[in-house]
Protein backbone atom coordinates (compact mmCIF):
# COMPACT_ATOMS: atom_id res chain seq x y z
CA UNK A 1 0.00 0.00 0.00
CA UNK A 2 0.93 3.74 -0.44
CA UNK A 3 -0.48 6.98 -0.45
CA UNK A 4 -1.30 7.05 -4.35
CA UNK A 5 -3.92 4.16 -3.96
CA UNK A 6 -7.26 4.22 -3.70
CA UNK A 7 -8.73 4.29 -0.11
CA UNK A 8 -12.30 3.72 0.51
CA UNK A 9 -14.28 0.35 -0.27
CA UNK A 10 -16.32 0.25 -3.87
CA UNK A 11 -19.51 1.32 -4.33
CA UNK A 12 -18.93 3.71 -1.06
CA UNK A 13 -20.80 6.91 -2.71
CA UNK A 14 -22.74 4.48 -4.63
CA UNK A 15 -26.35 6.30 -5.03
CA UNK A 16 -25.04 9.93 -4.45
CA UNK A 17 -25.12 12.84 -6.41
CA UNK A 18 -22.02 15.12 -6.12
CA UNK A 19 -21.87 18.48 -7.73
CA UNK A 20 -18.30 19.72 -7.96
CA UNK A 21 -17.33 23.48 -9.57
CA UNK A 22 -14.46 24.09 -11.17
CA UNK A 23 -14.99 19.92 -11.51
CA UNK A 24 -13.17 20.15 -15.23
CA UNK A 25 -9.57 20.53 -14.64
CA UNK A 26 -7.15 19.79 -11.30
CA UNK A 27 -8.04 18.62 -8.27
CA UNK A 28 -11.99 19.35 -9.26
CA UNK A 29 -11.11 16.48 -12.18
CA UNK A 30 -9.42 14.63 -9.74
CA UNK A 31 -12.04 14.22 -7.42
CA UNK A 32 -14.85 14.40 -9.49
CA UNK A 33 -12.92 10.34 -10.97
CA UNK A 34 -12.65 9.04 -7.89
CA UNK A 35 -16.18 9.51 -6.55
CA UNK A 36 -17.38 8.26 -10.27
CA UNK A 37 -15.08 5.11 -9.29
CA UNK A 38 -17.02 5.11 -5.82
CA UNK A 39 -20.22 4.78 -7.48
CA UNK A 40 -21.21 8.43 -7.20
CA UNK A 41 -22.92 10.81 -10.40
CA UNK A 42 -21.26 13.71 -10.34
CA UNK A 43 -22.29 17.19 -12.24
CA UNK A 44 -19.39 19.04 -13.46
CA UNK A 45 -19.17 22.97 -13.90
CA UNK A 46 -17.20 25.83 -14.73
CA UNK A 47 -17.32 28.60 -16.92
CA UNK A 48 -15.79 27.25 -19.83
CA UNK A 49 -18.30 24.64 -21.85
CA UNK A 50 -15.64 22.96 -24.00
CA UNK A 51 -13.55 22.28 -21.24
CA UNK A 52 -16.03 20.42 -18.62
CA UNK A 53 -17.57 18.87 -21.53
CA UNK A 54 -14.43 16.95 -22.52
CA UNK A 55 -13.87 16.00 -18.95
CA UNK A 56 -17.20 14.75 -18.79
CA UNK A 57 -16.79 12.63 -22.05
CA UNK A 58 -13.19 11.47 -21.04
CA UNK A 59 -14.36 10.73 -17.51
CA UNK A 60 -17.33 8.98 -18.58
CA UNK A 61 -15.34 6.80 -20.75
CA UNK A 62 -12.77 6.21 -17.99
CA UNK A 63 -15.45 5.10 -15.35
CA UNK A 64 -18.10 3.96 -16.52
CA UNK A 65 -20.45 6.24 -14.42
CA UNK A 66 -22.18 9.26 -15.13
CA UNK A 67 -21.33 12.43 -15.50
CA UNK A 68 -23.65 15.75 -16.20
CA UNK A 69 -21.29 18.95 -17.46
CA UNK A 70 -23.17 22.32 -16.39
CA UNK A 71 -21.58 25.64 -17.90
CA UNK A 72 -21.82 28.07 -14.54
CA UNK A 73 -19.91 31.06 -13.71
CA UNK A 74 -20.40 30.71 -9.95
CA UNK A 75 -20.16 34.81 -9.59
CA UNK A 76 -23.76 34.69 -10.93
CA UNK A 77 -26.83 33.43 -8.21
CA UNK A 78 -28.93 33.56 -11.07
CA UNK A 79 -26.20 30.69 -12.86
CA UNK A 80 -26.10 29.02 -9.93
CA UNK A 81 -29.83 28.63 -9.19
CA UNK A 82 -30.04 27.10 -12.96
CA UNK A 83 -27.27 24.60 -11.55
CA UNK A 84 -29.38 23.63 -8.95
CA UNK A 85 -31.93 22.95 -11.32
CA UNK A 86 -30.57 21.04 -14.18
CA UNK A 87 -28.75 18.79 -11.68
CA UNK A 88 -32.31 17.58 -10.16
CA UNK A 89 -33.61 17.25 -13.64
CA UNK A 90 -30.71 15.32 -14.39
CA UNK A 91 -30.42 12.96 -11.31
CA UNK A 92 -33.42 13.71 -9.07
CA UNK A 93 -31.44 15.27 -6.30
CA UNK A 94 -28.10 16.52 -5.24
CA UNK A 95 -26.51 14.87 -2.42
CA UNK A 96 -23.16 17.04 -2.24
CA UNK A 97 -21.66 19.90 -2.79
CA UNK A 98 -18.11 20.30 -2.95
CA UNK A 99 -17.43 23.99 -3.49
CA UNK A 100 -13.92 23.76 -5.49
CA UNK A 101 -14.07 26.58 -8.02
CA UNK A 102 -11.17 29.26 -7.52
CA UNK A 103 -9.62 31.94 -9.21
CA UNK A 104 -5.77 33.20 -8.16
CA UNK A 105 -2.72 34.94 -8.99
CA UNK A 106 0.67 36.17 -7.37
CA UNK A 107 0.82 40.10 -7.35
CA UNK A 108 2.14 42.68 -5.00
CA UNK A 109 -1.02 44.14 -3.21
CA UNK A 110 -0.71 47.85 -4.26
CA UNK A 111 -0.51 46.57 -7.82
CA UNK A 112 -3.96 45.22 -7.93
CA UNK A 113 -6.67 47.23 -9.07
CA UNK A 114 -10.12 47.47 -6.87
CA UNK A 115 -11.27 45.06 -9.79
CA UNK A 116 -8.81 42.36 -9.67
CA UNK A 117 -9.46 42.56 -6.21
CA UNK A 118 -12.62 41.81 -6.33
CA UNK A 119 -12.48 39.41 -8.79
CA UNK A 120 -10.77 36.88 -6.72
CA UNK A 121 -13.59 37.65 -3.73
CA UNK A 122 -15.92 36.97 -6.11
CA UNK A 123 -14.93 33.80 -7.34
CA UNK A 124 -14.05 32.19 -4.24
CA UNK A 125 -15.73 33.61 -1.31
CA UNK A 126 -18.98 35.17 -3.33
CA UNK A 127 -18.69 32.14 -5.38
CA UNK A 128 -18.89 29.52 -2.62
CA UNK A 129 -21.69 31.65 -0.57
CA UNK A 130 -24.01 31.58 -4.26
CA UNK A 131 -23.61 27.83 -4.51
CA UNK A 132 -24.45 27.06 -0.53
CA UNK A 133 -27.28 29.45 -0.36
CA UNK A 134 -29.21 28.11 -3.61
CA UNK A 135 -28.00 24.46 -2.48
CA UNK A 136 -28.81 25.18 0.89
CA UNK A 137 -32.39 27.06 0.30
CA UNK A 138 -33.11 24.21 -1.78
CA UNK A 139 -32.45 21.47 0.24
CA UNK A 140 -34.60 22.85 3.18
CA UNK A 141 -37.36 24.41 0.96
CA UNK A 142 -37.62 20.06 -0.17
CA UNK A 143 -37.22 19.05 3.35
CA UNK A 144 -34.49 16.65 2.34
CA UNK A 145 -31.65 15.83 5.11
CA UNK A 146 -28.02 14.10 4.59
CA UNK A 147 -26.49 16.32 2.92
CA UNK A 148 -23.13 17.23 2.81
CA UNK A 149 -21.03 20.50 1.75
CA UNK A 150 -17.23 20.38 1.36
CA UNK A 151 -15.40 23.21 0.79
CA UNK A 152 -11.76 23.34 -0.61
CA UNK A 153 -9.38 26.37 1.29
CA UNK A 154 -5.84 26.37 1.70
CA UNK A 155 -3.71 26.77 4.61
CA UNK A 156 -3.58 30.91 4.45
CA UNK A 157 -7.24 31.10 5.35
CA UNK A 158 -5.69 31.42 9.28
CA UNK A 159 -2.11 31.90 8.80
CA UNK A 160 -2.64 34.62 5.91
CA UNK A 161 -0.51 35.38 3.02
CA UNK A 162 1.45 37.74 1.53
CA UNK A 163 1.33 38.38 -2.05
CA UNK A 164 -2.10 36.53 -2.59
CA UNK A 165 -4.14 38.79 0.15
CA UNK A 166 -7.29 38.40 -2.14
CA UNK A 167 -7.27 35.05 -2.05
CA UNK A 168 -5.94 35.01 1.57
CA UNK A 169 -9.41 37.08 2.73
CA UNK A 170 -11.77 35.20 0.67
CA UNK A 171 -10.53 31.67 1.67
CA UNK A 172 -10.42 32.87 5.69
CA UNK A 173 -14.36 33.87 4.69
CA UNK A 174 -14.73 30.14 3.40
CA UNK A 175 -13.78 28.82 6.48
CA UNK A 176 -15.50 30.99 8.92
CA UNK A 177 -18.87 30.46 6.44
CA UNK A 178 -18.32 26.82 6.76
CA UNK A 179 -17.66 26.57 10.54
CA UNK A 180 -20.76 29.10 11.28
CA UNK A 181 -23.39 26.81 8.81
CA UNK A 182 -21.65 23.58 10.13
CA UNK A 183 -23.43 25.09 13.34
CA UNK A 184 -26.45 26.70 12.04
CA UNK A 185 -27.94 24.21 9.59
CA UNK A 186 -27.15 21.17 11.56
CA UNK A 187 -30.94 21.02 12.36
CA UNK A 188 -31.36 21.18 9.02
CA UNK A 189 -29.57 17.57 8.32
CA UNK A 190 -26.74 18.97 6.60
CA UNK A 191 -22.61 18.67 7.31
CA UNK A 192 -20.12 21.10 6.53
CA UNK A 193 -16.23 20.40 6.28
CA UNK A 194 -13.28 22.38 4.65
CA UNK A 195 -9.94 20.57 3.27
CA UNK A 196 -6.88 22.88 3.43
CA UNK A 197 -4.45 21.22 1.10
CA UNK A 198 -1.03 22.24 0.55
CA UNK A 199 0.96 22.16 -2.33
CA UNK A 200 -0.63 19.83 -5.01
CA UNK A 201 0.85 20.70 -8.56
CA UNK A 202 -1.96 21.77 -10.91
CA UNK A 203 -1.98 23.44 -14.16
CA UNK A 204 -3.95 26.10 -13.19
CA UNK A 205 -2.74 27.02 -10.03
CA UNK A 206 1.09 26.44 -11.14
CA UNK A 207 0.56 28.55 -14.10
CA UNK A 208 -0.59 31.47 -11.65
CA UNK A 209 1.37 31.17 -8.92
CA UNK A 210 4.75 30.22 -9.86
CA UNK A 211 5.08 31.23 -13.81
CA UNK A 212 8.13 31.68 -15.71
CA UNK A 213 11.46 29.75 -14.15
CA UNK A 214 9.68 30.42 -10.49
CA UNK A 215 8.88 26.87 -10.49
CA UNK A 216 12.94 25.97 -10.44
CA UNK A 217 13.78 28.96 -8.01
CA UNK A 218 11.01 27.98 -5.40
CA UNK A 219 10.35 24.32 -5.21
CA UNK A 220 7.50 24.14 -2.99
CA UNK A 221 8.57 20.52 -1.58
CA UNK A 222 11.77 21.69 0.00
CA UNK A 223 9.36 24.13 2.37
CA UNK A 224 7.34 20.43 2.95
CA UNK A 225 9.02 18.87 6.42
CA UNK A 226 8.15 15.81 4.14
CA UNK A 227 9.65 16.46 1.38
CA UNK A 228 7.08 16.29 -1.40
CA UNK A 229 4.34 18.05 -3.17
CA UNK A 230 0.85 15.85 -2.58
CA UNK A 231 -0.54 13.63 -5.28
CA UNK A 232 -4.01 14.16 -6.43
CA UNK A 233 -5.23 10.64 -4.61
CA UNK A 234 -4.35 11.74 -1.72
CA UNK A 235 -6.83 14.54 -1.63
CA UNK A 236 -9.07 12.42 -4.28
CA UNK A 237 -9.32 9.88 -1.07
CA UNK A 238 -9.62 12.64 2.02
CA UNK A 239 -12.38 14.30 -0.39
CA UNK A 240 -14.02 11.00 -0.67
CA UNK A 241 -14.27 9.81 2.94
CA UNK A 242 -15.39 13.57 3.71
CA UNK A 243 -18.51 13.33 1.37
CA UNK A 244 -19.38 10.04 2.40
CA UNK A 245 -21.22 8.35 5.26
CA UNK A 246 -18.45 7.41 6.94
CA UNK A 247 -17.82 10.89 8.38
CA UNK A 248 -21.28 11.45 9.51
CA UNK A 249 -20.31 12.67 12.85
CA UNK A 250 -17.24 15.15 11.34
CA UNK A 251 -18.91 18.29 11.24
CA UNK A 252 -17.22 21.65 10.98
CA UNK A 253 -13.60 20.59 10.87
CA UNK A 254 -10.62 21.54 8.17
CA UNK A 255 -8.19 19.16 7.03
CA UNK A 256 -4.75 19.99 6.61
CA UNK A 257 -3.47 17.62 3.89
CA UNK A 258 -0.03 19.46 3.51
CA UNK A 259 2.88 17.20 4.63
CA UNK A 260 3.13 19.33 7.65
CA UNK A 261 4.19 22.84 5.57
CA UNK A 262 2.67 25.43 7.64
CA UNK A 263 3.19 24.71 11.00
CA UNK A 264 7.56 24.58 9.09
CA UNK A 265 6.73 27.81 9.01
CA UNK A 266 5.07 28.60 12.16
CA UNK A 267 7.25 27.26 14.84
CA UNK A 268 9.65 29.90 16.23
CA UNK A 269 12.31 27.34 16.19
CA UNK A 270 11.50 25.41 13.65
CA UNK A 271 14.79 26.82 11.53
CA UNK A 272 17.10 25.18 13.53
CA UNK A 273 16.50 22.55 11.13
CA UNK A 274 19.51 23.60 9.27
CA UNK A 275 21.76 23.10 12.22
CA UNK A 276 24.43 19.90 11.47
CA UNK A 277 24.10 17.27 13.44
CA UNK A 278 27.88 17.51 14.11
CA UNK A 279 27.13 21.16 15.68
CA UNK A 280 24.73 19.44 18.26
CA UNK A 281 27.65 18.28 20.61
CA UNK A 282 29.14 21.46 20.89
CA UNK A 283 25.67 23.38 21.84
CA UNK A 284 24.85 21.03 24.07
CA UNK A 285 28.23 21.68 25.80
CA UNK A 286 27.59 25.52 25.41
CA UNK A 287 24.16 25.39 27.21
CA UNK A 288 25.27 22.83 30.20
CA UNK A 289 28.13 25.18 30.93
CA UNK A 290 25.73 27.85 32.05
CA UNK A 291 24.49 25.67 35.08
CA UNK A 292 24.63 27.46 38.11
C1 LIG B 1 -2.67 41.85 -11.64
C2 LIG B 1 -4.48 40.96 -12.76
C3 LIG B 1 -3.75 39.80 -13.09
C4 LIG B 1 -2.38 39.73 -12.64
C5 LIG B 1 -5.74 39.60 -13.90
N1 LIG B 1 -5.70 40.79 -13.30
N2 LIG B 1 -4.55 38.97 -13.78
N3 LIG B 1 -3.96 41.96 -12.04
N4 LIG B 1 -1.91 40.77 -11.92
N5 LIG B 1 -1.63 38.67 -12.90
C6 LIG B 1 -6.77 41.78 -13.21
C7 LIG B 1 -7.28 42.24 -14.57
O1 LIG B 1 -6.47 43.24 -15.13
C8 LIG B 1 -8.68 42.73 -14.20
O2 LIG B 1 -8.64 43.97 -13.56
C9 LIG B 1 -9.12 41.73 -13.15
O3 LIG B 1 -7.92 41.17 -12.59
C10 LIG B 1 -9.97 40.60 -13.70
O4 LIG B 1 -9.23 39.96 -14.73
P1 LIG B 1 -9.94 39.15 -15.90
O5 LIG B 1 -8.89 38.52 -16.71
O6 LIG B 1 -10.95 40.01 -16.59
O7 LIG B 1 -10.77 38.08 -15.03
P2 LIG B 1 -11.38 36.70 -15.41
O8 LIG B 1 -11.41 36.49 -16.89
O9 LIG B 1 -12.64 36.60 -14.66
O10 LIG B 1 -10.29 35.64 -14.85
C11 LIG B 1 -10.13 35.43 -13.48
C12 LIG B 1 -8.67 35.22 -13.11
C13 LIG B 1 -7.99 34.11 -13.96
C14 LIG B 1 -8.65 34.85 -11.61
C15 LIG B 1 -7.89 36.53 -13.29
O11 LIG B 1 -6.65 33.89 -13.53
C16 LIG B 1 -8.74 32.80 -13.91
O12 LIG B 1 -9.64 32.58 -14.72
N6 LIG B 1 -8.43 31.89 -12.92
C17 LIG B 1 -9.16 30.63 -12.71
C18 LIG B 1 -8.26 29.49 -12.35
C19 LIG B 1 -7.29 29.73 -11.19
O13 LIG B 1 -6.98 30.88 -10.85
N7 LIG B 1 -6.78 28.63 -10.63
C20 LIG B 1 -5.79 28.71 -9.56
C21 LIG B 1 -6.38 28.37 -8.26
S1 LIG B 1 -5.08 28.05 -7.11
P3 LIG B 1 -8.93 45.37 -14.36
O14 LIG B 1 -8.87 46.42 -13.31
O15 LIG B 1 -7.86 45.49 -15.40
O16 LIG B 1 -10.31 45.22 -14.96
C22 LIG B 1 -5.62 28.52 -5.57
C23 LIG B 1 -4.87 28.21 -4.28
C24 LIG B 1 -3.49 27.93 -4.41
O17 LIG B 1 -6.60 29.09 -5.44
C25 LIG B 1 -2.70 27.64 -3.15
C26 LIG B 1 -1.43 26.93 -3.56
C27 LIG B 1 -0.56 26.45 -2.52
P1 LIG C 1 -7.68 24.86 -11.21
O1 LIG C 1 -7.53 23.64 -12.04
O2 LIG C 1 -7.39 26.17 -11.83
O3 LIG C 1 -9.16 24.85 -10.62
C1 LIG C 1 -9.97 25.96 -10.47
C2 LIG C 1 -11.27 25.66 -11.18
O4 LIG C 1 -12.21 26.69 -10.89
C3 LIG C 1 -11.13 25.59 -12.71
O5 LIG C 1 -11.72 24.40 -13.16
C4 LIG C 1 -11.92 26.80 -13.21
O6 LIG C 1 -12.58 26.48 -14.42
C5 LIG C 1 -12.92 27.00 -12.08
N1 LIG C 1 -13.39 28.38 -11.98
C6 LIG C 1 -12.64 29.51 -11.89
N2 LIG C 1 -13.43 30.58 -11.86
C7 LIG C 1 -14.71 30.13 -11.91
C8 LIG C 1 -15.97 30.75 -11.90
N3 LIG C 1 -16.09 32.09 -11.84
N4 LIG C 1 -17.09 29.98 -11.98
C9 LIG C 1 -16.96 28.64 -12.06
N5 LIG C 1 -15.80 27.98 -12.07
C10 LIG C 1 -14.68 28.72 -12.00
O7 LIG C 1 -6.77 24.81 -9.88
P2 LIG C 1 -6.66 23.71 -8.71
O8 LIG C 1 -5.28 23.77 -8.22
O9 LIG C 1 -7.25 22.42 -9.14
O10 LIG C 1 -7.58 24.35 -7.58
C11 LIG C 1 -8.73 23.66 -7.08
C12 LIG C 1 -9.03 24.12 -5.66
O11 LIG C 1 -7.97 23.74 -4.79
C13 LIG C 1 -9.20 25.62 -5.50
O12 LIG C 1 -10.21 25.90 -4.57
C14 LIG C 1 -7.87 26.05 -4.95
O13 LIG C 1 -7.95 27.24 -4.21
C15 LIG C 1 -7.57 24.86 -4.05
N6 LIG C 1 -6.16 24.71 -3.67
C16 LIG C 1 -5.27 24.25 -4.59
C17 LIG C 1 -3.95 24.05 -4.19
C18 LIG C 1 -2.93 23.50 -5.13
O14 LIG C 1 -1.77 23.37 -4.72
N7 LIG C 1 -3.28 23.16 -6.34
C19 LIG C 1 -3.58 24.36 -2.88
C20 LIG C 1 -4.51 24.85 -1.99
C21 LIG C 1 -5.82 25.00 -2.40
P3 LIG C 1 -12.87 27.57 -15.58
O15 LIG C 1 -11.64 28.39 -15.75
O16 LIG C 1 -13.23 26.73 -16.75
O17 LIG C 1 -14.05 28.38 -15.10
Amino acid sequence: MDYTQKMMQADALKGKTIVVTGGGSGLGKAMTTYFLELGANVVISSRNQEKIDNTARELEVQTGGSVLAVPCDVRHYDQVEALVQQSCEKFGSVDILVNNAAGNFISPTERLSSNAFDTIIDIVLKGTKNCTLAFGKHWIAQKQTQKVVLNIVTTYAWTGSAYVVPSATAKAGVLAMTRSLAVEWAKYGMRFNAIAPGPFPTKGAWDRLLPGNLKEQFDLAKKVPLKRVGAHQELANLAAYLVSDFSAYINGEVITIDGGEWLKGAGQFNLLEDIPEELWDMLEAMIRAKKG
